[in-house]
């Protein structure tokens, strides 16, 4: 179907940030953004993009009080020949249409979806940036907006697309990889079997706020989730998903429990192993295994993946109060192959044998 979503331009463009390599992640916010609403008997109605700003919430809004929400993470790059894509999007529809049963959200078509993207990212293209590291990270989202105390589905609802350029989330000044230190927590769980963890809800995350501060008590710059049955298996960490190298395996988490969020950069570094005849493996991971190879020498590298977080490496984990180093604490081959080769892909500068790019306009 065609979309076509009527414009409403700023009159006041923001100026861009000057210095493409202190973007920090979502620190600047684009100048328009996309609305659309959803009634009963209506269905999404009304697409339409509109100068980013503050907007009205009636405080007796559903969400406000029992966040009914979901969000996803996706990112745009601007390729050497000028053409403006984006990663595996079919990936981004399939988990919202998951997300968005669970949390009883209406479901947005697809090609609804993407014809809102690709007209919101249109409308602010020379804002995507092209420095080392960096991306226009687009940030899709449907809240529940019925006034309403009744712990029950709304009957309205809003879909935003908002959008910032952006270095990775844990990334180093010079935009390259740097590893950072990781808190094991042991105290607090992230998510449960039969609960949301495999969907993308605010809910996830604003719950592990606690963990993620008790972690910067040890100079570590997020929380690494252990299952919350025994405390004993290794989950994701705060913002991504978790791949631990011990003798030459590659190991992360698998999806069955339902607590792990099916990562896009998760599948796709699965994919990318499988393919280089890396041994990975999804299956459950003790943390004192973990503990166990640090010591020994068979920890060669820990990383994480996500939009947000591309690849980051993990120098040191804190367990219970001490510091465990990953091999030399030093950026791993594994991990800096895998950056190189994803990174290269998403910005059309390493060839995409994968298929996964998807070009949505080209500049010239
Ligand atoms: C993403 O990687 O897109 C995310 O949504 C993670 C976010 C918590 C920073």
């Amino acid at each position: 179907m065609e979309y076509n979503f009527p414009v409403t331009r700023t009159t006041h463009p923001k100026p861009r940030p000057a210095d493409e390599s202190k973007l920090g992640f979502a620190q600047y916010f684009t100048d328009h953004m996309f609305c659309m609403d959803w009634d009963e008997g209506q269905g999404w109605h009304d697409g339409r993009i509109v100068p980013h700003a503050p907007i009205e919430i009636e405080p007796a809004s559903c969400v406000l009080h029992y966040a009914q929400m979901m969000f996803e993470g996706m990112k745009a790059y601007k390729t050497p020949s000028g053409a403006i894509q984006i990663f595996r999007p079919e990936m981004n529809i399939a988990r919202m249409a998951r997300t968005c049963e669970r949390m009883c959200i209406p479901e947005l078509p697809g090609d609804l979806f993407l014809a809102a993207v690709k007209a919101v990212i249109w409308e602010d293209r020379d804002w995507i940036p092209s420095s080392p590291g960096t991306a226009l990270y687009i940030r899709p989202f449907i809240f529940g907006d019925e006034v309403s105390f009744s712990v029950l589905p709304a009957k309205h609802y809003r879909f935003m697309i908002i959008l910032t350029p952006t270095g990775s989330y844990y990334a180093a000044n010079d935009g390259g990889l740097a590893t950072t230190r990781i808190f094991v927590q042991d105290e607090y769980i992230r998510a449960a079997r039969g609960g949301t963890g495999f969907a993308k809800v605010g809910g996830n995350y604003g719950g592990g706020m606690r963990a993620s501060l008790d972690a910067m008590k040890y100079q570590c710059k997020d929380v690494l989730w252990l299952d919350a049955a025994e405390h004993k298996y290794v989950e994701e960490i705060g913002t991504s998903n978790a791949f631990f190298r011990i003798n030459d395996e590659v190991i992360t988490a698998p999806l069955d429990s339902g607590t792990i969020l099916p990562g896009i950069t998760r599948n796709s570094v699965i994919q990318l192993l499988k393919k280089w005849g890396v041994k990975v493996s999804e299956r459950k991971l003790a943390i004192d295994d973990i503990i166990a190879a640090s010591k020994d020498g068979s920890l060669q590298e820990i990383f994480a993946s996500g939009t947000a977080a591309v690849i980051s490496p993990i120098g040191c984990l804190n367990f219970k109060g001490t510091d465990y180093k990953v091999a030399d604490e030093q950026v791993g081959p594994v991990a800096q192959k895998l950056y190189d080769t994803l990174y290269g892909i998403q910005t059309g500068k390493v060839e995409d044998d994968m298929g996964w790019t998807y070009k949505l306009f080209d500049l010239k």
